[in-house]
């Protein structure tokens, strides 16, 4: 039971990043000079997925062409001999076939662009990964959950510890602790007020689901903001199945929000050598100011 699919539901309205995302995909907002959706990408090739689903809305020609060749950049690189931005854009290319693309053509919530996939996921356990998630981490954590389900073969999701004064951004467990960095879900509730919260552990954009998780998020139900919610769908196949939360190892970044987005390039662009150094002399010179 391999891991082969995974589904990125990539139809949301970025509508906190309205203007930037008004005519473009939030996921193709860049993280120092990669596309939010390329890291996801990229960390879900590397644990072993074999087929890329996408789930469209709108900003979909952009998306569509950063995956797919471009003969001219790469005739002028060629030419140039730029041979190292030349082998960084093919070899984003996934081979012909990997991906699919799937449109929801309205955006009633994350749970229903994750049934959109159901055709093309079939009756196997897949992972679903939300770009706005950026995990800053040695193994990526898609990987670190893979290796997970490969012993408990059970649906999971990875999941932090939140200030309790944000819980109203997440879906947030009601959870036994099993080991280290397992829990096993009593319960969950979307996006509750902190002083209806049962715990600050939040589920983050990473999960691994059985497909028994379609026939609950084909009812259709809709849940807080008036949207279908996975985690809703998650509380209702508790009931027949075993869900654990996966505390991951990693710094997450949550670059749906402004600020989460800004932090993430900046942590981002202190990992590279060749702009660590200014960026470290130029925050210290903003110091001053503070
Ligand atoms: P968000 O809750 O961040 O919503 O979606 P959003 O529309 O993208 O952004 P804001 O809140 O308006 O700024 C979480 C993930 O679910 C996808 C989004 O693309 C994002 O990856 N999503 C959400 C869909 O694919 N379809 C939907 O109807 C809603």
């Amino acid at each position: 039971m391999k891991i082969k699919k995974a589904v990125f539901p990539v139809a949301g309205l970025g509508t906190r990043f309205i203007p930037a995302t008004k005519a473009m995909a939030k996921e193709m907002l860049p993280v120092v000079d990669k596309p939010i959706i390329q890291y996801a990408v990229e960390e879900a090739f590397e644990a072993g997925i074999e087929q890329i689903i996408f789930v469209t809305g709108r900003g979909k020609k952009a998306l569509e062409d950063h995956f797919d060749r471009s003969f001219e950049i790469e005739h002028t690189l060629q030419h140039k001999g730029k041979d190292d931005l030349l082998k960084q854009i093919q070899e984003l290319v996934p081979k012909t076939g990997t991906i699919i693309y799937t449109r929801q053509n309205q955006p009633l919530g994350l749970g229903h662009a994750i049934w959109c996939a159901r055709d093309i996921v079939g009756d196997e356990p897949f992972a679903v990964l939300l770009a706005d998630d950026l995990i800053q981490t040695d193994t990526p954590v898609l990987s670190q959950m893979v290796k997970k389900f490969d012993r408990l073969r059970a649906s999971m999701a990875a999941v932090m510890e939140v200030e309790k004064d944000q819980t109203d951004k997440y879906g947030i467990l009601d959870a036994t602790h099993v080991e280290d960095d397992i829990v096993r879900i009593d319960d969950m509730i979307e996006k509750p007020d902190p002083d209806e919260a049962p715990s600050n552990l939040a589920i983050i954009g990473r999960y691994i689901l059985t497909p028994k998780i379609f026939d609950f998020l084909g009812k259709g139900k809709k849940g807080a903001g008036g949207e279908i919610q996975l985690t809703d769908a998650m509380r209702t196949l508790l009931k027949d199945q075993p869900i654990f939360g996966y505390k991951f190892k990693g710094k997450r970044f949550d670059c749906g929000d402004k600020a989460g987005f800004q932090m993430a390039n900046l942590a981002f662009a202190l990992e590279r050598p060749d702009m660590r150094d200014k960026l470290i002399k130029f925050i210290k010179e903003l110091q001053k100011d503070f």
